[in-house]
C-alpha cells in the first residue's frame, strides 16, 4: 500500500501539470502540502478486498484514486473560499496565498483535470464522479442555508454531511471496486461502507473543530462557528439545559473571538460531544459491519483498521479510546 500512494503522489503531480507555470503552481499547492490521502487509500484498499496476495495496484487502480483526491482538493479549494480559511494542510490555503479569484479556478481546473482521467476509466466511472460532484455541491448549498441558524435540525446536518463528505468517500471506494472489476456485491459493499465511514469522518472532524488547535488540526480550529455552521455537536449542546441559554446568546453573525472560545467552552461542557461521539461511533460501526462476509485480505484489513481507529483521534480529549454506547 506504501508504495502504491507514492505512485499516487507522482501521479498527482503529473496529471496536474499545465503548460503555464503559474497555473502547475497554485494547483499543485495543497497536493505539496501532504494531507492524509484518505480517499485513494480507499481506492487502493476497495480494489483489493478479494485479493490474498497484497499485489500492487494497476495503474487504472492509482488514477481512479488520483480522480478522487483532485475532486477532493477542488473542493478544499473552494471551500476554504467559502469558509474564508487562512491555512489548510497546515500550510496557507490557496486564496490566502492568491486570492479568491485564483483559488476557484486554480479549484475548477483540479476537477477538470480529474474529469479528465475519469474519462479515461470509462463512462461508468466518469459518472459516478460528475454525480458525486453534483451531491457535494448540493450538500455544501444545504449547509450555507442553515448558516447562523441555531435551530438547524440533525436531519439537516446529516443530508449536508452526506453531500459534502460522505458521497466522495462512498465513491473513492466504489471507483476502486469497479476498476478493481470486482463483482457487483462487494462493489456495493465497498460503497456502503465508503457512506457510512464518510459520515462518521465529518462527525469527527465536526468534534475536532471543537476540541481540537489549530496546530493539531493543520487549519483553523473553531471556524465553524464563526461562519455560522452549527455542527453536530453544537445542535446537541443547544438542546442541554445546562449551556443552551448562554450558547445560543453567542452564536450570531457577529461572534467576536472571546464569544468564539466561550462558546466552544460550552460546547465542550455539554453532553454534546459526548453524543456526537456517540453517533460517529454508530456510523463507524456500520462501516465496519458491511466489512464482515469479505475474506482476510490485507486490502478489507486496512478498511476494517480505518473503521476501528477513526474514532480515537475524536475521543482523545475525552480520555478513552473506543467510545462504547453502553457506558452512557
Ligand atoms: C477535509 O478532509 C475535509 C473534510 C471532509 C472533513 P480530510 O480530513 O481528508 O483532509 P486532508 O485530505 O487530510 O487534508
Ligand atoms: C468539508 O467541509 C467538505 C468539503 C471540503 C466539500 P468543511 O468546511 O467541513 O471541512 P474543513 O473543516 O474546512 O476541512
Ligand atoms: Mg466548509
Ligand atoms: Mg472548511
Amino acid at each position: 500500500m506504501e508504495d502504491d500512494l507514492k505512485r499516487v503522489e507522482e501521479e498527482l503531480l503529473r496529471v496536474v501539470a499545465s503548460e503555464g507555470d503559474f497555473l502547475t503552481e497554485i494547483a499543485s499547492h495543497l497536493i505539496l502540502a501532504g494531507g492524509k490521502r484518505v480517499r485513494p487509500g480507499f481506492a487502493i484498499a476497495a480494489s483489493s478486498v478479494l485479493d490474498p496476495t497484497g499485489a500492487a495496484a494497476s495503474i487504472e487502480v492509482i488514477r481512479g484514486g488520483c480522480a478522487v483526491e483532485l475532486v477532493h482538493i477542488g473542493s478544499l479549494y473552494h471551500d476554504d473560499v467559502m469558509d474564508d480559511a487562512t491555512t489548510r494542510r497546515s500550510v496557507k490555503s490557496v486564496n490566502a496565498e492568491w486570492g479568491n479569484l485564483r483559488a476557484i479556478l486554480a479549484g475548477d481546473y483540479l476537477l477538470g483535470r480529474s474529469s479528465e482521467l475519469a474519462a479515461d476509466l470509462g463512462t461508468e466511472v466518469a459518472g459516478i464522479l460528475a454525480t458525486t460532484i453534483t451531491e457535494l455541491c448540493e450538500g455544501q448549498i444545504l449547509e450555507l442555508e442553515s448558516a447562523y441558524q441555531p435551530d438547524r435540525t440533525i436531519d439537516t446536518y446529516e443530508r449536508s454531511i452526506a453531500g459534502k463528505t460522505a458521497s466522495l468517500l462512498a465513491t473513492a471506494c466504489r471507483i476502486g471496486a469497479i476498476v478493481g472489476e470486482l463483482p457487483r456485491p462487494v462493489v456495493e459493499a465497498m460503497t456502503e461502507f465508503g457512506e457510512a465511514y464518510g459520515m462518521a469522518f465529518q462527525v469527527v472532524d465536526d468534534i475536532l473543530d471543537i476540541t481540537a488547535t489549530d496546530e493539531q488540526l493543520g487549519k483553523p480550529a473553531g471556524d465553524d462557528l464563526v461562519e455560522g455552521i452549527y455542527t453536530l455537536p453544537v445542535i446537541h449542546a443547544l438542546a442541554d439545559p445546562t449551556v443552551a441559554a448562554e450558547l445560543r446568546t453567542l452564536l450570531t453573525p457577529t461572534i467576536t473571538t472571546a464569544e468564539r472560545d466561550r462558546a466552544r467552552e460550552l460546547v465542550r461542557a455539554s453532553d454534546g460531544v459526548r453524543i456526537a461521539l456517540d453517533e460517529a461511533q454508530g456510523w463507524a460501526d456500520k462501516a465496519a459491519a458491511t466489512l464482515t462476509d469479505l475474506p482476510d485480505t490485507p486490502g478489507a484489513r486496512a478498511l476494517r483498521a480505518a473503521a476501528d481507529h477513526l474514532i480515537e483521534r475524536a475521543a482523545a480529549p475525552l480520555g478513552r479510546k473506543r467510545f462504547s454506547r453502553k457506558a452512557r
